[in-house]
């Protein structure tokens, strides 16, 4: 797989162990929700090779709680381990079949957003702001958010992106730009701490981020610092859009409060010889936007308006 630890530079990763795909999920080698349930399932399709039984029924759920958050890692482990006792293509071609539906839905749901858009903005081409990484490479190919902003640049409708550069992993500035680049979208990234002020100045038309998690209710988890730009989307009274798959949609999940915020190490936040020895740092890596700002959430198959 690319490695996107590495991103903009190109640099490739080979997994042949549920192990070392365990790491690869921590580390964020793989990443983003939809491309997380595709990994957990083809990491189920490669433990089948030579695992079954309990010992299978083991490693699917040491692939799944690699990462707590994204709820697609484990509804794709539990679609490929749901049909083990069918051998070890069955579960492959299971895990190929949640690949191939990634790509179809992320097409459905650029083109249901894109619509969306210009019927709420009714301005164009539109000025769009994104946080994270929510494009190809967070899922198989097109993406969700970047899905939706693919889906109005190939009619001429984006003026430009803003990508907040997404601390402390730089997803934004390392992935989204490279994914805007190569398709020849007009973007500038900045620091996280001035999206809510661009919005507020008037200088954006929506904003548009994919997910981690949504809850039975519609509140949303996505990366950290995505609540600020929900909050300056309605108090500026533009469009805060949440583009993802039904597989992201928890219905088990009552609300955003039951949603487990992953922790992760304090070490990429200070950085290194930034700060004081003794200084330290909390890390999680996500928030929760209550439903009440967000005016839609787009799947491939519909458009939820849960604030209301
Ligand atoms: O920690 P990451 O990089 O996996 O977080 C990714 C995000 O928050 C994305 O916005 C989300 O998974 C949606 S990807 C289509």
């Amino acid at each position: 797989m690319l490695d996107q630890t590495a991103l903009p530079r190109l640099r490739t990763v080979s997994v042949t162990t549920v192990d070392q795909l365990v790491d690869a999920i921590r580390r964020l080698v793989v990443r983003g929700a939809p491309a997380l349930g595709v990994a957990g399932a083809l990491g189920v399709a490669l433990a089948a090779r030579t695992l079954d039984g309990d010992a299978l029924v083991e490693a699917a759920a040491h692939i799944g709680a690699a990462r707590p958050t994204a709820v697609n890692l484990a509804v794709g482990v539990r679609r490929a381990l749901a049909v083990a006792d069918r051998g070890p293509d069955a579960v492959l071609a299971e895990a190929l079949a949640v690949r191939d539906e990634d790509i179809a839905s992320c097409h459905a749901i650029g083109d249901r957003g894109a619509t969306l858009l210009r019927e709420l903005c009714g301005t164009e081409p539109l000025r769009l702001h994104t946080h994270c990484n929510a494009g190809a490479l967070a899922c198989v190919e097109w993406g969700t958010a970047l899905g939706v902003v693919r889906s109005l640049h190939a009619d001429g409708r984006v003026a430009h992106v803003v990508a907040d550069e997404t601390r402390p992993l730089l997803q934004g500035a390392r992935i989204t730009a490279v994914e805007l680049s190569a398709i020849g979208v007009p973007h500038r990234i900045v620091v996280d701490g001035a999206g809510p002020s661009i919005i507020a100045r008037g200088l954006v038309d929506a904003v548009v981020v994919g997910a981690d998690r949504i809850a039975a209710n519609g509140d949303v988890a996505n990366k950290i610092g995505t609540y600020p730009l929900a909050l300056a989307a309605a108090r500026a009274g533009i469009p805060f859009v949440v583009a993802a798959p039904e597989t992201t949609v928890d219905t088990a999940t009552p609300d955003g409060d039951a949603i487990e915020i992953e922790e992760r190490d304090p070490a990429e936040v200070l950085g290194t010889g930034t700060v004081l020895k003794s200084t330290q740092a909390w890390n999680p890596a996500f928030d929760v936007t209550p439903h009440d700002l967000v005016t839609a959430v787009v799947t491939e198959r519909r458009t939820w308006r849960p604030g209301t």
